[in-house]
Parts: structure tokens; sequence; C-alpha cells
């Protein structure tokens, strides 16, 4: 590692912030030394903040129709293989009544930008999630909405929203997704999420075709401007029936690398260490706690759907039942000194006053 490698990442963590231009340079610049210095960093910072605890998101996978056609992902439009379903409001509440007894106390509903789960649909599923549950949080992560749709879902009782930003350069975004689609809309729901009062998560993935350590930096400004509560990010992994069919995979490395850098930039942010990530090595969930991640997102989704919300090739955790899948991490954040929080696992200083 050099000096000015060094000095780059001692003033990250003093201050949290680097100029673009100097996020572009550390990614450039590192190096096996710089990440293990970066993820002790990380892992102290997020130990101040969150002890050993790991907190869950039971995953509930609610629809593989989408009617976006993003070039990366395994269930666009143009996918006509592509295995469809989607689970009845009876089915997700009684994946969410599984998920509470083996101590889940946040749903994340998440699925594509299905037509048929329309506001009044949403809206009844939330309200009555709340209902049976009300001591536990519900995310939505359902895409781009208007913003009367997102109030409608936040006054139904919805706590977050989980909508990957992808890249936060309008150029990167344009080559990852077909014309229809808008950066400036993408950047729109997010802004109105966190007006309305959402604990919102934004994200991207590593690696994802035309990425450079260039839109990688201006996707770190961009966490330190918006100051999500949530960031998810994992490695691009290629999907076989997608454009990016023959694209490489994003890399362990440069996930946990990251991981590291974003914990430095905020401290308090909930950050997964995803599926994809678990599903790229053996134990990338557990390196990822370890690079300072502090949240996993085991699967509730019914077993008989879960091959068939495939994102990408060779995904972990289809074939367990949901029970198995929080034993499982259970013992993995164990093996790295963490457990498995029974808590909501708000962001810090969050109040829970709704607008
Ligand atoms: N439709 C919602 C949305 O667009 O936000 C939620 C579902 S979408 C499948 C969830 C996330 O999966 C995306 O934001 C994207 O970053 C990730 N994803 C899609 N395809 C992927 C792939 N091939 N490799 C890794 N992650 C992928
Ligand atoms: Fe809609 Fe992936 S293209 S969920």
């Amino acid at each position: 590692m050099t000096e000015r490698i060094k000095d780059l990442i001692t003033r990250l963590q003093e201050e949290h912030s680097l100029s673009e231009a100097e996020y572009a340079e550390l990614i450039t610049g590192r190096d096996k030394e710089a990440a293990a210095l970066l993820a002790g960093m990380a892992e102290k910072t997020r130990k101040a903040v969150f002890g050993d605890a790991v907190y869950t998101r039971g995953l509930i996978e609610i629809s593989s129709i989408c009617k976006n056609n993003c070039l990366y992902c395994g269930i666009r439009r143009s996918n006509p293989q592509a295995e469809r379903y989607r689970l009845t409001a009876e089915e997700i509440l009684s994946c969410a009544d599984e998920g509470y007894t083996l101590g889940f106390r946040t749903f994340v509903l998440q699925g594509g930008e299905d037509p048929f789960f329309t506001d009044e649909v949403l809206c009844g599923i939330v309200r009555e999630l709340k209902k049976r549950h009300p001591d536990c949080a519900v995310t939505l992560s359902m895409g781009e909405r208007s913003r009367e749709s997102y109030r409608a879902l936040h006054e139904a009782g919805a706590d977050r929203y989980l909508l990957r930003h992808e890249t936060a350069d309008a150029g990167h975004y344009a080559k990852l997704h077909p014309e229809e689609m808008s950066f400036d809309n993408r950047m729109r729901c997010l802004q109105d999420l966190k007006e309305i009062g959402y604990q919102v998560g934004c994200g991207f993935m590593v690696g994802s075709p035309f990425q450079t350590p260039e839109t990688l930096a201006k996707d770190l400004k961009f966490l330190e401007t918006f100051r999500p509560a949530m960031c998810g990010i994992g490695p691009f992994i290629p999907h076989r029936n997608t454009p990016f069919r023959d694209e490489p995979a994003g890399t362990l490395e440069l996930t946990l690398f990251l991981l590291s850098v974003i914990r430095l930039i905020l401290p308090e942010v909930l950050l997964p260490a995803t599926t994809a990530l678990g599903t790229i090595h053996p134990l990338g969930r557990e390196m990822g706690i370890q690079a300072g991640a502090n949240v996993v997102m085991p699967n509730l989704s019914p077993v008989s759907v879960r091959k068939k919300y495939e994102l990408y090739n060779n995904k972990i955790c289809t074939g367990e039942e949901s029970a198995q899948c929080r034993g499982c991490l259970e013992q993995r954040m164990k093996s790295v000194g963490c457990y498995l929080a029974v808590a909501r696992g708000d962001a810090p200083g969050y109040t829970g006053q709704r607008m």
C-alpha cells in the first residue's frame, strides 16, 4: 500500500468523506493491505454502532412478473424462459406468520414491477401485515412508482423502501437499462421516498457491465450526499438468458472493499451481506460481515417458487425451508462472532414519526 492510499483511508475514517477523484484513486490504487486496513476500521466502526448484532430481514419474493426490461436481470420482460409466478395475499401473509415465529421482525416484500400489485392490492396486504404483526417493520422493494403511490403505501403502514439507484452515472445507467427507463425517474423516486418519510435504501451492483472506478466514485459520492438508511450492494452475476450473459461477474474482493468504504462513509447505515455475495463465494456473507456489513436477508418465500425468482445464475438458498435458512445463517454469523438479533433493526436515531 502506498503512503497516499494510507492517507486516503485515514482521512476517510476521520472525515467520512473524500472527493470524487479521491474515491476513484482509492479504488484504482487498492491492494490486499489496503483492503485489510479498511476492513479492520470498518468492523470496528460497525461494532461501535451496533455491537455484535446482525439484523435479519425476511425476504418474501412476491412476484417474478415484471414489466421492465433491465438488461442485467433474469426476470426481465424479454426473457421468455423465465418462470412467472405471483403469490396471493394469503400466501404472503402466511410466509410472514411463519417468519414471525422464527424470530423475524422485518419483512421485505420484493418483486418485479407487476401491474397486478396496484396501490389498492398492495396497501391491503401492508395493512393486514401490520395488523397481524404490529411490532414488525414492513419494507417494500417493488420498483418505481408514483409519489402518490409511495405516499399511500406509507400511510398503509410501510416503514421502509428499497430501491437501488443501480449507478449514479446517467450515462452508465443508460447502458444498463432500456431506453424507456430513465435515470431521472429513478432519482425522483428516491427523493420522493425520502421526503415522504420512509427509511430509504439505495444501492448498486458491483462489477456491472461498463462500471469503472469513476462511476463507482460517483456512487460513493451519491451515498455521501443522499445519506440512505440502508444500502444494498452485491456483485453483478450474469444470467444466461439476458443480453449480459457473457459478461464477467463482479468480484468478491471489490465487493468487500466497497462494503468497508461504505461503512466508513456512513457509520450508521444498515448494510446487508447479500445473497449475491453468498452466491459468488461459499463464505461471502461471513466475509461481508467482517468487512463491515450488519444485515442479512434470508429467504422466506415458499420453497415452491424460490427457483423461479431467478435474477442471476446459481442463486443460493433456493431449496431450503425458511427455518433451515435462519438456522444456517445463525451458525454462519456465530462463526464470525455475531448473533442474529430478534429486533426490527431500525436505522439508529429513527423515531418512527410519520408525516
Ligand atoms: N423490481 C424491483 C426494483 O427494480 O427495485 C425489485 C427487484 S430487483 C430484481 C432487485 C435488485 O436485484 C435490483 O435492484 C438489482 O440491483 C439486483 N439484480 C438484478 N439482476 C441482477 C444480477 N444479474 N446480478 C446481481 N444483482 C441483480
Ligand atoms: Fe424487473 Fe428485474 S427487470 S425485477
